[in-house]
């Protein structure tokens, strides 16, 4: 591989311990404004520093992150739909590779809307993408998503992230669900896991945990993060699962104490230790399949999608 290319990829997956925690905030590309993501430049100021790297739009990375920020940026680079048009699966690259290049874009990003109606298009032009990106040694990170009626579940995602890793995709992002160890074994590019829509705490530090503990190298998470309460805690939480090796008891113990909802002013915190110590008695506890976002999935969470080939997995407002 060039010697650029995996520095790029290094700058996103940390090589000492290869895990990666992405901070997505271009949700508005197709949403709009977003809960809780109004105003990017706020959302992001007090809680860049806690992430690896950044999966943002042009839009918001030039008016919404400092240009002394020394944070990896991951530029999508794919568009064309809203929420309230026909269908999200009709996406095109709208960002040149020279304007990646400009925007000192360490990944570019896009979708594949997999079974869904724009599916050719979209893998023919993730195809298209790497082919330009790799000319200047730029990593493509591929965002997998399925149609609504096939089901959030390992044998489509698997499906959708093969076929991404097929294209020369270099990383690929998608949704937890049970059985992910068989998305990732049948994946031969590393895989990022999605944070989906906002769940309590807890469970998305599970989702973390688990991700992990299937063989993704991190999340790329968003919602879970500025929809919380306190992100500033939230996202040190689940940095000290991907990066200290944290147990989710300990990841939400952090939070609470964090967000200030934790009396118990002694509980230690993971992210200021080594990580060498075991996980913790309760790891066992959560080996136990548990998804919150596959528990939720199926309901409609926009009359919208009923009448189009909108992708299961979009976020929504
Ligand atoms: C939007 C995206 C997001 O980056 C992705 O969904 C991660 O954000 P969240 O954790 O909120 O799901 O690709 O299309």
């Amino acid at each position: 591989m060039d010697w650029g290319l995996q520095n790029r990829i290094s700058r996103i997956i940390k090589p000492h311990n290869n895990r990666a925690l992405m901070l997505a905030v271009d949700h508005g590309y197709f949403l709009g404004p977003t809960e809780k993501l109004e105003n990017p430049k706020k959302v992001i100021a007090p809680i860049l520093k806690y992430c690896d790297s950044l999966m943002v739009t042009r839009g918001v990375q030039r008016t919404s992150v400092s240009a002394a920020s020394d944070t990896p940026m991951v530029l999508r680079v794919s568009g064309g739909s809203s929420i309230i048009g026909d269908d999200l699966s009709q996406e095109d690259i709208t960002v040149s590779i020279e304007e990646a290049i400009r925007l000192n874009a360490s990944a570019v990003a896009m979708s594949i809307f997999v079974g869904s109606k724009y599916e050719y298009q979209t893998i023919v032009n993730l195809g298209k993408l790497v082919n330009q990106a790799e000319k200047y040694g730029i990593p493509v990170l591929a965002v997998t998503a399925v149609g609504k009626e096939l089901g959030k579940d390992a044998r489509y995602l698997s499906l959708a992230c093969r076929v991404a890793a097929e294209q020369g995709a270099h990383i690929v992002k998608t949704y937890y669900c049970d059985n992910f160890e068989k998305v990732v074994q049948s994946c031969p590019v590393p895989i990022i896991v999605a944070g989906g829509k906002k769940i309590p705490e807890r469970d998305a530090l599970q989702l973390t945990y688990n991700s992990i503990k299937a063989g993704a190298v991190g999340v790329d998470m968003g919602r879970n993060i500025w929809q919380s309460e306190h992100p500033v805690a939230m996202i040190q939480a689940a940095r000290s699962i991907i990066h200290n090796n944290a147990s989710v008891d300990q990841a939400y113990a952090l939070y609470k104490k964090l967000s200030g909802k934790d009396s118990n002013k002694s509980k230690k915190n993971p992210n200021q230790k080594k990580s060498n110590k075991p996980n913790n008695p309760n790891q066992k506890k959560s080996n136990k399949p548990n998804n919150p976002n596959q528990k939720k999935s199926n309901k409609p969470n926009n009359p919208n999608q009923k009448k189009s080939n909108k992708p299961q997995d979009t976020p929504k407002k």
